[in-house]
């Protein structure tokens, strides 16, 4: 390519210019798409009527709240692990520095409030949970989705948690013998009655649990709960971006000393 353009230098210097324009056209376009790849990762379709809610996970540089995780935990505790199970979620992870950051100890006290399949006993035995147990699926009706993969699992992840919590609308229906709920989120009725009024937990951190309060911190809780390594990913996401950035100067300058003898023979001569 070289020799090419080294002798074609004094028939076309114009196309000499375009090819320095292009390189930079280049650089550009390869730095438009990574940036638009990584965001598009954020980004995600609605369904219903979601709200876009802030949340501290938001965003390239977003991280998770622990203070707000450890109260999502406490709703979840209060009032979904009634019906909804986690079974992907493993007691230790709540030490996670990451996540909610509960200490060793407060883990096995957590653990110790729920009754797991005994391997040891006979068939249908419990025993209370250990850290290194998971999340209990409860034995009841209407098929509640385990709540392991449920922040990420429609569209809209923790937005759509946190829109589904605030969607009822009070109407109801009765199909058979259950009661569907209207919600706008879902776009329709469903079966689940509205589980959070506010006031459904007293915070150990002295929080107002207002309806919207609540919604917020179990909505981060299970986005957590889905997705525990989100601040990991994207600390890779920011550290791979900064590569291509200083890869894009590097290739930038050194296209420059490369071409500059052939733009200005005259200053090497
Ligand atoms: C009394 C039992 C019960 C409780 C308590 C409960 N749920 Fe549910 N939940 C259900 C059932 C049953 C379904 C399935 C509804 C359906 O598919 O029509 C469901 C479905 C869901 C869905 C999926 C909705 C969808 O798009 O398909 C989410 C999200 C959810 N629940 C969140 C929660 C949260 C958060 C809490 C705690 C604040 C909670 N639930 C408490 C029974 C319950």
């Amino acid at each position: 390519m070289t020799t090419m353009i080294a002798t074609n230098l004094p028939a076309s210097p114009r196309s000499l210019r375009n090819k320095g324009t292009d390189m930079r056209y280049t650089i550009a376009s390869v730095l438009t798409a990574a940036l638009v790849t990584v965001s598009s990762a954020a980004l995600a379709a609605g369904g219903g009527k979601i709200k876009d809610h802030d949340f501290s996970f938001d965003g390239m540089f977003g991280a998770y709240d622990q203070a707000q995780l450890q109260r999502g935990f406490q709703v979840y505790e209060a009032v979904c692990s009634g019906c909804h199970g986690m079974k992907h979620v493993a007691f230790r992870t709540l030490a996670d520095e990451n996540g909610p950051g509960f200490s060793p100890e407060a883990v096995k006290a957590i653990a110790a409030n729920y009754e797991v399949a005994d391997e040891e006993g006979e068939p249908g035995d419990t025993r209370p949970a250990k850290p290194f147990d998971y999340f209990p699926t409860p034995d009841v009706g209407g098929n509640p989705p385990d709540m392991s993969l449920l922040g990420k699992a429609r569209n809209g992840g923790a937005d759509y948690i946190y829109s589904l919590m605030l969607g009822y609308t009070g109407e109801e229906k009765e199909a058979g013998d259950v009661i569907l709920y209207e919600n706008t989120a879902y776009g329709g009725y469903l079966n689940m009655a509205p589980p959070l009024y506010g006031d459904d937990v007293e915070y150990a951190d002295g929080t107002e649990p207002t309806l919207k309060q609540v919604s917020a911190d179990i909505s981060a809780f299970l986005m957590w709960a889905a997705e525990p390594k989100l601040v990991e990913r994207k600390q890779a996401g920011v550290w791979s971006m900064t590569f291509l950035l200083f890869f894009a100067t590097l290739v930038w300058f050194t296209n420059r000393k490369v071409w500059a003898r052939v733009k200005h023979p005259e200053d090497h001569s």
